[in-house]
């Protein structure tokens, strides 16, 4: 399972890199403006910083919502480094913005993503990765995980390319759920990857380990 970073925060992404495990990133207009990125080349700058941190995929997300705009964007994105992936929202002028970068060989990634009817259209343009938001389908009182699991029991049926990349993701728990049912990629925030690290048992045994280190000392 691919680990990615789930935001446009250059030290965040730093931190996240040096621990070694990290295969990508994902950003939204939304993340990005959290970060105070303003203007056509502050915005080209910034993905271009993101790339220059990591060795994986860096989703950028175009704005335009007509067929056309999304094509122009999405290829100046593209155009910034091989590692960019061009995300685009599930909307039917997506849909046609996917295939189109399909059939260019410019990686994509479907985004918003809240049922599985959007997941067949989204392989079927033949979308790269495929973000459904798991933690917005909690907020609604349904369970997330069933989406990734039905997704990914769909794509292994007929051995669709398309990755499943588990987004909206809040918690250690969603990405350890994630993992059981087979999502290919999870994209979380900083903390939610650092919990990971955390068991009281852990520093519980570290602490006698040391202790006991001196005695021999
Ligand atoms: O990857 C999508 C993510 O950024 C949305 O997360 O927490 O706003 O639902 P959230």
């Amino acid at each position: 399972m691919k680990f990615f970073i789930d935001t446009a925060n250059l030290s965040q992404i730093k931190e996240a890199h040096d621990l070694g495990i990290l295969d990508g990133v994902t950003t939204n207009p939304s993340l990005m403006a959290k970060e105070g990125i303003k203007g056509y080349d502050a915005i080209m700058r910034h993905y271009v910083d993101i790339c220059n941190i990591v060795e994986g995929d860096v989703s950028a997300e175009v704005v335009a919502t007509d067929l056309e705009g999304m094509i122009r964007e999405g290829e100046e994105l593209a155009a910034l480094s091989e590692k960019i992936v061009v995300k685009i929202p599930m909307i039917k002028e997506g849909v046609k913005a996917i295939r189109y970068f399909s059939q260019k060989g410019i990686k994509t990634n479907c985004t918003l993503v809240f049922s599985a009817g959007q997941a067949l259209l989204a392989a079927k343009a033949g979308a790269t990765y495929l973000s459904p938001f798991i933690g917005r389908i909690d907020d609604t009182g349904h369970d997330g995980l069933d989406l990734i699991e039905q997704i990914v029991d769909i794509y292994a049926t007929y051995n669709f390319e398309t990755q499943v990349l588990a987004a909206s993701i809040r918690s250690p728990l969603h990405i350890i759920k994630c993992a059981q049912v087979g999502a290919d990629v999870i994209t979380a925030p900083l903390d939610a990857i650092m919990a990971l690290l955390n068991h009281p048992l852990t520093d519980i045994g570290l602490a006698k380990f040391l202790a006991d280190a001196k005695k021999m000392a």
